[in-house]
């Protein structure tokens, strides 16, 4: 019998204490602690998942400062609006929705957010400092999966992790936050030959492919972990992840759903992170 990991769950649980820090935060330094969100151009899965940050914000008592600009904008006023952000004293972390509207340069957007404001942890710095295991802002999804798998009491050291996905936001750093807890870490992606006995030999499978109901069943040794960041909509338009839960929950001892398992922490994870950086700012 398998375990449903309730992301929503832990993610109400850590926000109620993020929350008592950022009033306490209020309280000690007399001032809120400011999020920064810049949004550009009008991609439809981006204003979903900005309101919600926006939303989460408020709720959680981070004063939240929203920009949108649009899909016309230039590479110039995208930076002039970061640079600015970048010196505010009023603004602990930027956030730069991405992706960004074709023709705009990501990489060099993101360059201009101070390392202590990377809130996303995608900076390189960010990304160095996690290779090498020192204290930084993490990327939020994966640090969310690996808060959900600690909170589960689920053993990670000397497990056999293997992570679908190379991305700079959820595979690489993924991988790296397994390794950096003991796991024996194996990357796969879209080139990777032997795929489904690569997954069969893995004590904990984390998804981050982004195709539709991607991973079987036959796929997935009995009694595996299996955590799943995809979010996809199915044959019928239906919200879906990229495991294909309905066939292989029942050979896990643990499964997140989608939705409601990986989403709600990775919002989670930008207070979390926000919360961090402002304490970081005066030294705590
Ligand atoms: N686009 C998809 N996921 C993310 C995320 O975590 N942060 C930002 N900034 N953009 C995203």
């Amino acid at each position: 019998m398998y375990k449903l990991i309730d992301g929503k769950a832990h993610a109400a649980a850590m926000r109620r204490e993020i929350a008592c820090g950022v009033a306490e935060y209020r309280r000690k330094y007399g001032r809120d602690i400011g999020l920064a969100v810049v949004f550009v151009g009008d991609n439809s899965a981006s204003k979903v998942y900005v309101r919600n940050k926006i939303k989460a914000c408020e709720e959680a008592g981070v004063k939240s400062f929203a920009y949108y600009l649009p899909a016309t904008a230039t590479q110039s006023e995208v930076e002039e609006l970061v640079k600015s952000l970048a010196v505010d004293k009023s603004v602990d972390g930027i956030l730069v929705q991405l992706p960004l509207p074709a023709g705009l340069n990501a990489d060099a957007v993101l360059s201009l957010i101070p390392v202590e404001k990377d809130v996303d942890g995608f900076s390189e710095s960010n990304i160095g400092s996690l290779c090498m295991n020192k204290p930084c802002l993490v990327a939020c999804t994966p640090n969310g999966v690996m808060r959900m798998l600690r909170r589960e009491g689920i053993e990670i050291k000397g497990k056999r992790a293997v992570v679908i996905g190379r991305s700079n936001i959820v595979g690489k750093p993924m991988a790296m936050l397994l390794l950096n807890a003991d796991a024996t870490v194996t990357v796969c992606h879209s080139r990777t030959q032997n795929l489904k006995e690569i997954c069969l030999s893995a004590d904990i499978v984390v998804a981050a492919i982004g195709r539709a109901k991607f991973i079987t069943a036959d796929m997935i040794k009995e009694g595996a972990v299996v955590v799943d960041v995809g979010m996809n909509r199915d044959e019928d338009g239906k919200l879906c992840g990229d495991v294909d839960f309905a066939n292989v929950k029942d050979k896990c001892s643990y499964i997140t759903p989608v939705p409601g398992g990986v989403g709600p922490m990775t919002i989670t994870m930008l207070l979390y992170n926000t919360l961090a950086a402002a304490e970081r700012s005066v030294g705590l």
